[in-house]
């Protein structure tokens, strides 16, 4: 076993855990509490994913702000951009009709636990990476405000149910053309983003917590065995809940910039039935 000063090799973990009391946090291998900012023995490149991270989110983030403010070119014809769905559009409201309901989806993906996870080690550094010192001391967890708001994301869950009815009709209305059955290039937009917005509610943590996380025993619980289905499904699709995270955004954008590029007369929408 190999023996530093103050540490000792775990043969299970290949880690090394502080065996005496006057050995400091930062003395640790593998753990970067209390180093400077940056520091660390990890050889790979820790701060590529972060970086990636970062600029998604930058670029993807002020594409869809820019499009919520702008308030035109969201409808042609039979398809609707998805941020401004459900469309309402009081007479008495001066501003984008996106404004009205984009705090429910943008509370959603803010309150993720994946894109927390992101944005965390993305923009605050907070916590850089694993086994990286970082500028912050201590940890604060999310029990002030304004972190302490991400706990409404159960509720914004609520929220996203609700307007997956809305998009899903969009996607019918996106699939008929004067009263009958057709599909262009719009209607595949539309429903891949629908789609992938579905699977990544649908690998929501709070909702797999919601449907069988929370209980002890099935065959004890009322519908148990629908809900023991269901929350293996969920489950399964929650393994992946960063790739639908990453996709259906993309997939959000996608669709809102192919309608308002039809809009603009900039593409020609193929029909292709
Ligand atoms: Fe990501 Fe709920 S945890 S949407």
């Amino acid at each position: 076993m190999a023996k530093e000063s103050g540490r000792r090799w775990s043969p299970a973990a290949g880690a090394a855990t502080a065996t005496s009391p006057e050995a400091s946090r930062g003395d640790r291998r593998g753990q970067a509490y209390g180093q400077p900012f940056g520091a660390t023995e990890r050889k790979d490149a820790w701060w590529l994913v972060p970086l990636a991270q970062a600029t998604g989110l930058t670029l993807l983030g002020i594409y869809a702000t820019w499009s919520a403010l702008q308030g035109d070119h969201y409808e042609f014809g039979n398809y609707l951009s998805p941020f401004y769905s459900p469309l309402f559009k009081p007479s008495w409201w001066p501003l984008s009709p996106a404004l009205l309901i984009l705090a429910f989806p943008g509370g959603f993906r803010a309150t993720c636990y994946y894109y927390r996870k992101a944005y965390y080690r993305a923009f605050f550094a907070d916590p850089t990476a694993c086994a990286v010192g970082e500028p912050w001391k201590g940890y604060r967890g999310e029990k002030s405000f304004p972190f302490i708001l991400q706990n409404l994301h159960r509720y914004f869950l609520y929220a996203a149910l609700v307007f997956l009815v809305f998009l899903w009709w969009d996607v019918i209305k996106a699939f008929t053309f004067d009263g009958r059955f057709g599909i262009g290039g719009g209607s595949l937009a539309i429903l891949f983003n629908t789609s992938l917005l579905s699977l990544y509610t649908f690998s929501c943590h709070s909702l797999r917590h919601l449907i069988g996380g929370n209980v002890d025993c099935f065959s004890c619980a009322v519908a148990g065995g629908p809900r023991r289905q269901g929350w293996l499904g969920v489950s399964w699709l929650n393994e992946h809940h960063m790739a639908w995270a990453w996709w259906s955004l993309f997939a959000v954008c996608f669709a809102d910039f192919y309608v308002r590029m039809c809009s603009m007369g900039i593409f020609h929408d193929p029909r292709f039935l």
